[in-house]
């Protein structure tokens, strides 16, 4: 599918495959999900727009490069801080902003319930990170956020997508380019991803 980009790199479906697996306890689950952003991450900033400089070594000039906007990473409340710290520490310039949604248990409608957010977004380079792609609402609600407050590069860091998920996000974002490490088989009638690996965010708190 345009714009999403499944990473198939060993150590990323290594980990996904901790995760998935239903006997991975929360503190391993916490440890694992941090391990594969880091290892996302390389490949969601590849596009990152750089400005040429040139430094000056102990010995001659060098050119080089820096990033052209300021970082924002944006985590989708819960399951989003899971994969944020190990982001910030390759990224430790960025700023944090966050959007709290939770999706309501019947309808699925994702629920505004936070925001915390620089007012304007257009000079930053926004990662949003939530791991759980499935009916895309939440992910269509958050991206709404970002575009009332004049976000212009946004990337979706994701762990798992539904074929469903992508297809409502790529209806009212279809220029979003999402980083997932799967891309399952279908939703199930409560909405939950299949085979995914269960609702991320109580698995990572226990709760
Ligand atoms: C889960 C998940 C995503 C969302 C995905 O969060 O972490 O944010 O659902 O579902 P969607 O694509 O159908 O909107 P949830 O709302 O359960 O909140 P939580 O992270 O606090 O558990």
């Amino acid at each position: 599918m345009k714009s999403v980009t499944v990473i198939r790199h060993p150590l990323v479906q290594h980990n996904l495959t901790r995760l998935r697996d239903e006997r991975t306890e929360p503190q391993e689950f916490r440890r694992a999900l941090s391990e594969v952003a880091a290892l996302m991450v390389y490949e969601a900033t590849r596009s990152f727009a750089v400005k040429k400089v040139n430094v000056r070594t102990p010995l001659a000039l060098a050119p080089g490069f820096r990033l052209q906007r300021d970082v924002l990473l944006v985590p989708v409340l819960r399951a989003g801080l899971g994969m944020m710290d190990s982001i910030l520490q390759l990224i430790p310039h960025a700023r944090v902003g966050f959007i709290g949604l939770k999706r309501e248990e019947t309808t699925l409608h994702a629920q505004f319930y936070h925001k915390s957010l620089p007012k304007n977004l257009s000079r930053f380079e926004i990662i949003l990170i939530d791991p759980m792609l499935a009916t895309g609402g939440s992910t269509v609600a958050a991206m709404d956020l970002l575009m009332a407050q004049k976000a212009l590069n946004v990337r979706l860091v994701n762990l798992v997508a539904a074929p469903e998920g992508i297809r409502r996000v790529r209806q009212s974002y279809p220029q979003l380019p999402i980083f997932t490490a799967a891309v399952d088989k279908k939703l199930n009638d409560r909405g939950f991803i299949l085979p995914g690996l269960g609702d991320a965010g109580d698995r990572l708190f226990g709760v």
